[in-house]
């Protein structure tokens, strides 16, 4: 896939669940098994959401952002539908992602990365704060990103 071939989306909850909320649940119950109530909730109704569609309109790729405090994003709900994985659709998601938190002027963003993908993060000049610890049955790692 050629980026030209790919479109991403930014905008709230209503008008992206539709694309979202399958993409989530392939990725959170049926491949990781996670409880399905977990898996959207109502931080999402005031999250500023990105998906990537590929050129016939599927949904591959989506994440969230919301506020974690004044100044401070919160990265999260990060899914790439797994035949997808490693051709850069996660990174297009985090990047509009990241756009979003820089224009609304945030200085910061953090997120609660799996231990699984703390690599993925980490190519994005993430860092790691503070030690590991378990949600939702899964190793995590706190991360955070300065905005510039
Ligand atoms: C983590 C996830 C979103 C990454 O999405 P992706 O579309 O495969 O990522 P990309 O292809 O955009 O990868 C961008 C870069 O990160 C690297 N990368 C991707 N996943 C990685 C991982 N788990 N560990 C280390 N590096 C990783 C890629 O190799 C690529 O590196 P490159 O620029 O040198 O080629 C995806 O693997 C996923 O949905 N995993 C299951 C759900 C999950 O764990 N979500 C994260 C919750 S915190």
């Amino acid at each position: 896939m050629t980026p030209t071939q790919l479109r991403t989306v930014v905008g709230p909850w209503h008008a992206l669940e539709a694309d979202i909320a399958p993409l989530r649940h392939a990725v959170f119950v049926a491949e990781q098994g996670i409880s399905a109530h977990l898996v959207c909730d109502a931080a999402d109704l005031t999250a500023v959401h990105a998906v990537t569609y590929k050129a016939q309109g599927q949904a591959v790729a989506s994440g969230r952002l919301l506020v974690e405090a004044p100044g401070v994003g919160r990265i999260g709900r990060m899914a790439t539908a797994q035949a997808e994985r490693g051709k850069g659709l996660g990174r297009q998601v985090l990047h509009a992602l990241l756009d979003a938190a820089r224009e609304r002027h945030d200085h910061e963003v953090m997120l609660h990365a799996q231990s699984s993908a703390v690599g993925f993060y980490l190519k994005d000049g993430f860092t790691a704060r503070g030690p590991a610890f378990m949600e939702a049955g899964i190793a995590h790692q706190e991360m955070m990103l300065a905005l510039s």
